[in-house]
């Protein structure tokens, strides 16, 4: 190793400009030091090696211990340059033991509420920046629209505009007051673009999927983030018009950088560029799969250790120049000095770790969100639960099931081999634990069915050999358990049954091809219904599930994987010390082969049905009840005909007619009437929240920008075109529940 004058070193004085620093350190460093610069490396490998033989730029799934390692190897080498320390905090910091897990994205979507999510991620923030970690891969700005992919829950849902609201919110929280803010961490925007349009839902398949499309639903999002300042961008895995969106230059540099300016960080998804060559099959080697990938304008290669030697042999081949790799270097070189990490490489701090992580403000929040997050779906009567409810039957492998409850993400959902148990069972309330801590009345509890077993895959391993996932086995129904849930539903007032999915079925590369509830589950509602006792069904499910017909009047409450509280949250609004507020961010299927349902699709086909069947969602994009009945008055538009500069204004009084408060969410959707191309037939432009005393009313004054008006033409472009529209007031989506006043736009 050369010695360097460190001391002196214009790039280590902080009083020089960044781009100087950048410029200085870039003189001094080798090529093979400027391509690990370039690498993320898993932490779980070795860090000796990672740190001083590849000299890597960025480590992600680490523990405190290795942070601190990692620093005393970085503090070995040359040039000293600190590490960007990553994980994936995506509800909460997911993999730090007695975290505060927050309900899943989806579940927080349904709050339909971003300054909350905001909130979130800032408590977020908080817990991760005192363990030194600098970076989360979050949020998830895909568009979850085929319900059997397996990362549905990792998404704000379905509708644009709900999830760039959302988005935007928690990549604000996350950020905080910028990277001076010792709170504060990275986030990311992912996974760009179009990873959701998934063949029949599986994870990772091409994305069939044109440029108007993208245009049109799939990148308004990522724009709306990319202009606010979202620091870092990941790529998805799939491979669009045969182009693997790690090597798209039309999306990377025409669009992301060039006609949005982004400025930040881009970074591939897990092994990205190696997949090129052994998945995709689309780059014979890593030589020419980092070429690529470098002259596409990636900056951090995530998890392809071959990306080295391929990188070099590029540069020595021809194929790449230094300044190629320059680029990416100095842009993560920047990242780094404007984020202070060469004055203070925010290392773990104990002290901060003890008072910040899962502090009680924290857990309130937690608490506040899982209930603004539960939505209730059907109300046959039996909720609230009548004061004098003495004996509640607690039921379903669900009920009790502390881990499965906080859902993709965290702990022990398969991702870290650190934390085989999950989080600690004494910070989560199960639906059990919540009824048990807040009812007055005898709590009884019978699982009643099992979910799922694992078994070997029959196809062996992989051609490289490495093991194949285990796959599911649905459990049979277990008649002796059922008959205990039976008598236990018999000998109460009230049944609770807590059914859903595990995450066996959850995540990457665990996409469904059915959306019933599987296992034992179908039988077990079956027979409780025939019961008759009251049922209440509280599907705790990671995306929208199927319910079986016999409980097609019963109560249902969808409450996503509600995180940490989500016991205790549940328990209040079934005993009604809370009024239902959650809306659905992504409508609920009544059938598998009605997919895609979500409620944006474009006009036109031949009739509205199948023949065996209706193609209406079983529960709309929008839905969700309240203990009370909220009745709206036609609106009022205030602006019949406006210009494209103006905006559009209307008003509608919404009324509480019932009894209780109301938590009303007024959606406001656009119809525009004829339009140059196939478009949606209406689109969310925006919602206002309003809280409803028994018997008052208000009236909600709604503002549209005319400019937001827009479809996207056929030469790909976003304009307003002049015409007749409509704005559609009401509680949900469905049609049969708007108002619509019309309006002009000259
Ligand atoms: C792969 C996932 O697709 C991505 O969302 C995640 O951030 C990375 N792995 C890192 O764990």
């Amino acid at each position: 190793m050369t010695v360097v004058d460190l001391p002196t070193a214009p790039y280590l004085d902080p009083a020089r400009t960044v781009e100087e620093r950048v410029a200085d350190l870039l003189g001094r460093m080798t090529l093979p030091e400027k391509v690990g610069q370039m690498m993320q490396f898993d932490a779980r490998e070795d860090l000796e090696h990672i740190v001083h033989e590849r000299h890597a730029g960025s480590i992600l799934h680490t523990s405190p211990e290795k942070v601190l390692r990692a620093a005393e190897l970085t503090a070995q080498t040359r040039l000293r340059i600190p590490l960007l320390v990553a994980e994936d905090c995506i509800h909460g910091h997911s993999f730090w033991e007695g975290a505060t897990i927050f309900p899943t994205q989806l579940g927080m979507a349904s709050t339909w509420d971003p300054e909350l999510v905001e909130q979130v991620a800032k408590a977020t923030a908080a817990e991760v920046a005192s363990t030194g970690i600098h970076w989360t891969f979050s949020p998830v700005l895909c568009i979850a629209r085929d319900l059997r992919w397996g990362r549905v829950n990792e998404t704000f849902g379905e509708d644009p505009f709900l999830i760039g609201e959302l988005a935007s919110a928690m990549v604000r929280g996350y950020q905080g007051d910028g990277l001076d803010d010792p709170d504060a961490i990275l986030a990311t925007a992912k996974h760009f673009a179009g990873y959701s349009e998934t063949q029949g839902g599986r994870d990772a398949s091409e994305a069939d999927i044109s440029r108007r499309k993208l245009r049109s639903w799939f990148l308004p999002p990522f724009e709306r983030v990319a202009k606010e300042g979202c620091r870092t961008f990941m790529l998805g895995y799939q491979t669009t018009d045969g182009v693997p969106i790690t090597v798209n230059d039309w999306l990377l540099s025409d669009v992301l950088r060039g006609e949005w300016g982004y400025t930040g960080t881009l970074i591939t998804d897990w092994d990205n560029v190696g997949r090129m060559v052994w998945e995709q099959k689309v780059q014979p080697d890593f030589v020419h799969a980092a070429a690529a990938a470098v002259k596409a304008g990636n900056d951090m290669v995530m998890t392809t250790p071959g990306f080295f030697s391929g990188a070099l042999e590029a540069v020595e081949r021809g194929m790449l120049t230094e300044a190629d790799i320059d680029q990416a270097v100095a842009r993560i070189l920047s990242l780094k000095f404007r984020f202070g990490l060469f004055e203070n490489p925010r290392l773990p701090d104990r002290e901060r770790i003890a008072a910040i992580v899962a502090r009680s403000a924290h857990t309130d929040l937690n608490l506040e969100v899982t209930r603004r997050s539960l939505v209730l779906l059907r109300n046959d009567g039996t909720l609230p639960l009548a004061a004098g409810t003495r004996r509640i039957a607690v039921v379903g492998p669900l009920a009790d099931d502390a881990q499965t409850q906080l859902g993709d993400w965290a702990g022990s959902s398969g991702q870290v081999d650190w934390m085989p148990d999950g989080h600690p069972r004494a910070q989560i309330a199960t639906v059990l634990d919540g009824l048990r801590e807040r009812s007055g009345g005898a709590v009884e509890y019978a699982r009643g069915a099992d979910i799922l077993r694992l078994s070997d895959d029959p196809a062996g391993t992989f051609p490289d050999g490495q093991p194949r996932p285990p796959i599911v086995v649905p459990s049979d129904p277990d008649e002796e358990r059922i008959a205990e849930a039976v008598a236990l539903a018999e000998r109460s007032d009230v049944v609770v049954a807590v059914v859903g999915d595990r995450i066996e079925l959850v995540g990457e590369g665990r996409s469904t091809a059915t959306l019933e509830l599987i296992g034992g589950q179908r039988a077990l509602l079956d027979a409780l219904a025939a019961t008759g006792t009251p049922l209440v069904v509280v599907l705790m499910a990671s995306k929208p599930l199927i319910l079986p017909e016999s409980v097609r009047e019963a109560s249902v409450v969808w409450v996503a994987n509600p995180g940490m509280q989500g016991g205790r949250a549940i328990a209040e609004l079934l005993l009604g010390e809370i009024e239902p507020a959650g809306r659905l961010p992504i409508s609920f299927a009544r059938h598998a082969g009605q997919q895609p349902t979500y409620y944006n699709q474009i006009r036109g086909q031949h009739g509205d049905r199948y023949a065996d069947l209706t193609q209406e969602p079983a529960f709309a994009f929008g839905d969700g009840l309240s203990y009370t009945t909220v009745e709206y008055h036609e609106p009022e538009i205030l602006t019949p005909v406006v210009s494209a500069g103006d905006t559009v204004r209307a008003r509608v009084t919404v009324r509480n007619t019932g009894t209780r408060p109301a938590h009303e969410v007024v959606q406001v959707y656009v119809r525009d009437i004829v339009t140059s191309v196939s478009w949606a037939d209406k689109e969310l432009k925006t919602y206002r929240h309003v809280d409803l005393a028994p018997g008052s009313q208000t009236t909600v004054e709604i503002e549209l920008p005319a400019s937001d008006c827009t479809i996207v033409d056929a030469a790909g472009r976003r304009i307003v075109e002049p015409g007749e529209f409509e704005l559609l007031i009401g509680p949900s989506s469905r049609d049969e529940v708007l108002r619509a006043v019309s309006f002009e736009i000259r």
